[in-house]
């Protein structure tokens, strides 16, 4: 393999307020001055890969503009191979960030450039495809766009989807995953509210049930719970004070993709993981905010 990591899905601009509390509907409330970063699940996720120190390409669209070119210098200067970043279509992906003084964020994307990314766009990047040992994606791009990533998967490769923003998934997406990777949230998006179970455990035996051949599930402040046929097991945090969550999500799935691919079991990988993602959260930003190994060590 030419990548340890692949990663497929979406390049944003974050446009980030700080704010005291968030505006109900009809209201208005004075911010921070406004931060512009590179983010996005997808060109977040490649950023934390290759700053781990995998080799890592990104498979996505940005526009023709600042934006695509803010991200595209990020892209480069962390490490990412960026052939398969095609540019133009439409404005680059927006993110409309705030957060509160607790480190939590509210997002609005407009998917702009990424909603343009199409299976003939992993067509034409299928050499990319079968160079990769791991391929990660999640939902910010069209999900017909990530069925085609499924049926691309060269024999021996792994499939790591975080379903974000959640919706239902089709059987053949979920009996690719090893693993998928929810929070409480998209977890009952994935499995229908009325069915879910109330706890992290009942999630994960559900999810199992629906074809994927292991499931993580994030807790936040409380670590991870990590299961496949074999074992399920609760995977702790590290406890660090946060500053800014935005993008620790990715940066976990990254590191936890990136790991499995070299071997590390599940229950190993995640608790990597969840020391990248501590990291994270506590610097400003996603990708400004993504650790080295050397920092990943030293926590
Ligand atoms: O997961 C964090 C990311 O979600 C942000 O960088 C933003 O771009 C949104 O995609
Ligand atoms: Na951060």
């Amino acid at each position: 393999y030419d990548y340890d990591l692949l990663v497929v899905g979406s390049a944003n601009a974050d446009l980030v307020i700080g704010v005291e509390r968030r505006p109900g509907a009809g209201e208005t409330v004075l911010g921070s001055d406004l931060a512009v970063h590179p983010g996005g699940k997808g060109a977040n996720q490649a950023v934390a890969a290759a700053r781990l120190g995998a080799r890592t390409a990104l498979l996505a669209r940005v526009g023709d503009d600042a934006h695509g070119r803010l991200l595209l210098d990020a892209q480069r200067a962390a490490g990412v191979d960026t052939a398969g970043v095609l540019v133009g279509g439409a404005p680059t992906g927006v993110a409309l960030i705030t957060v509160d003084p607790s480190g939590d964020n509210s997002i609005v994307v407009s998917p702009g450039a990424n909603g343009r990314l199409t299976p003939d766009d992993v067509r034409a990047a299928g050499g990319l495809v079968q160079a990769s040992r791991v391929v990660s994606a999640q939902l910010e791009i069209p999900l017909e766009t990530v069925v085609e990533v499924v049926r691309n998967l060269p024999p021996g490769s792994r499939f790591v989807l975080n379903p974000s923003p959640p919706r239902p998934l089709p059987s053949e997406v979920l009996a690719a995953c090893d693993p998928l990777i929810v929070n409480e949230h998209e977890a009952k998006v994935i499995l229908g509210e009325s069915s879910a179970g109330d706890t992290p455990e009942q999630w994960a035996r559900l999810l199992l049930a629906k074809g994927p051949r292991s499931v993580v599930v994030t807790l936040g402040a409380e670590g991870s719970l990590v299961a496949s046929a074999q074992a399920v097991a609760r995977v702790p945090s590290v406890k660090v004070a946060a500053v800014d969550t935005t993008g620790a999500g990715d940066a976990f799935t990254a590191a936890l993709a990136w790991r499995l691919g070299t071997g590390s079991s599940l229950e190993e990988a995640a608790a990597y993981a969840s020391r990248v993602g501590a990291a994270a959260v506590t610097k400003q930003g996603a990708q400004d905010s993504f650790p080295t190994a050397q920092e990943v060590e030293a926590l």
